[in-house]
């Protein structure tokens, strides 16, 4: 891949919408596909970090220390046990940095500067937010290309993330005028229902191409996973939930890379590295449901 990473932050200020669990698989497809993943815990409830099976250390280096420059970015990344993933872990004393900040210089762009310093080191950097559009999830919005939105789709979804895409026309404007949206991406997603299928049409309508044609179906492997300090496509490569994600990163690196980067080595790498042999066909069938799915009762 390039030689400078995309970071990415999954924002959406409303809580339990599936920002860790995309935050988590999607940087783990990344590295399954063969791409340096870096994931960076920016929520003091540190989901993310327990999720890979770190035990919540107040002593290890983490993204407090990072944000308070207390030490170089490099130092508090940690390995993990798939190859190419790692993390910069959180412990929840990273709610003082929201206060400790509220009068430093610079403060919006604390993770900016020092996450800057792992682009080389990196592809995709992808930053879990905690659902506020506090301090926190505002350093991670000035340190982004792009912002990607986890949504459920319920009835006042779209009410929900109009105060995400004010805020992020607010950076724009001051602090971040290359911000991107990633994309939208429907989470606990069941295609069955009448109402899930409005909620889609709406959106569609609003978000037109930002609107990922991933979606990421309700999963119980998706949700057992982080007890097991697994991400899912460790846990079992061949669920649902984690094919869904591993699509969801096909579908970004093809849009990021267009025609030919999208292409058969890393579509393959994905498959061999993340599913094993018969991915193939489950992908298949994900991408394309049989008539009969299509007409399963309401
Ligand atoms: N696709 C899915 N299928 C089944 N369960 C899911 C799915 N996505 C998320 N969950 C479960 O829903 C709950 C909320 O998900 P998650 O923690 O990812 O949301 P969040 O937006 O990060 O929450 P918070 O706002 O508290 O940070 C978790 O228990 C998670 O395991
Ligand atoms: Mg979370």
């Amino acid at each position: 891949m390039s030689n400078s990473a995309r970071i990415i932050a999954v924002a959406n200020q409303k809580g339990g919408v599936g920002k860790t669990t995309t935050a988590i698989n999607l940087a783990a497809s990344f590295a399954a596909a063969e791409t340096r993943a870096l994931l960076v815990d920016c929520d003091p409830q540190s989901n993310s970090t327990g999720g890979l099976g770190f035990l919540r250390d107040p002593d290890r280096l983490s993204t407090y220390s990072v944000l308070m420059a207390d030490c170089a970015a490099a130092d508090a990344v940690q390995p993990t046990e798939l190859e190419n993933l790692s993390i910069i872990p959180a412990h929840k004393n990273l709610i003082g940095a929201n206060l400790e900040l509220v009068d430093a210089e610079n403060r919006e762009f604390r993770l900016r500067g020092t996450l800057d310093t792992l682009r080389a080191d990196f592809d995709f950097i992808v930053l879990d937010c905690p659902p506020a559009l506090d301090l926190l999830t505002l350093n991670a919005l000035v340190a982004a290309d792009s912002v990607l939105i986890p949504m459920q789709a319920e009835y006042f979804a779209l009410e929900g993330v109009s105060e995400l895409l004010d805020t992020i026309d607010r950076i724009r404007l001051a602090l971040n005028p290359s911000l991107e949206i990633e994309g939208v991406v429907l989470t606990m997603y069941d295609d069955r229902t009448n109402l899930a299928q409005q909620v889609t049409a709406e959106l569609k309508k609003f978000f037109g191409d930002k609107l990922f044609k991933t979606t990421i179906p309700r999963n119980v492997r998706l949700a057992e996973a982080p007890s097991y300090g697994k991400p899912a496509l460790v846990y079992d490569a061949r669920s649902r939930g984690a094919e869904s994600y591993i699509k969801l990163a096909k579908e970004i690196m093809g849009r990021l890379s267009g025609a030919r980067a999208a292409g058969k080595k890393t579509t393959e790498a994905l498959m061999e590295a993340a599913v094993g042999a018969s991915a193939e066909d489950a992908i298949e069938r994900e991408m394309s449901p049989t008539r009969e799915e299509e007409k399963q009762p309401q």
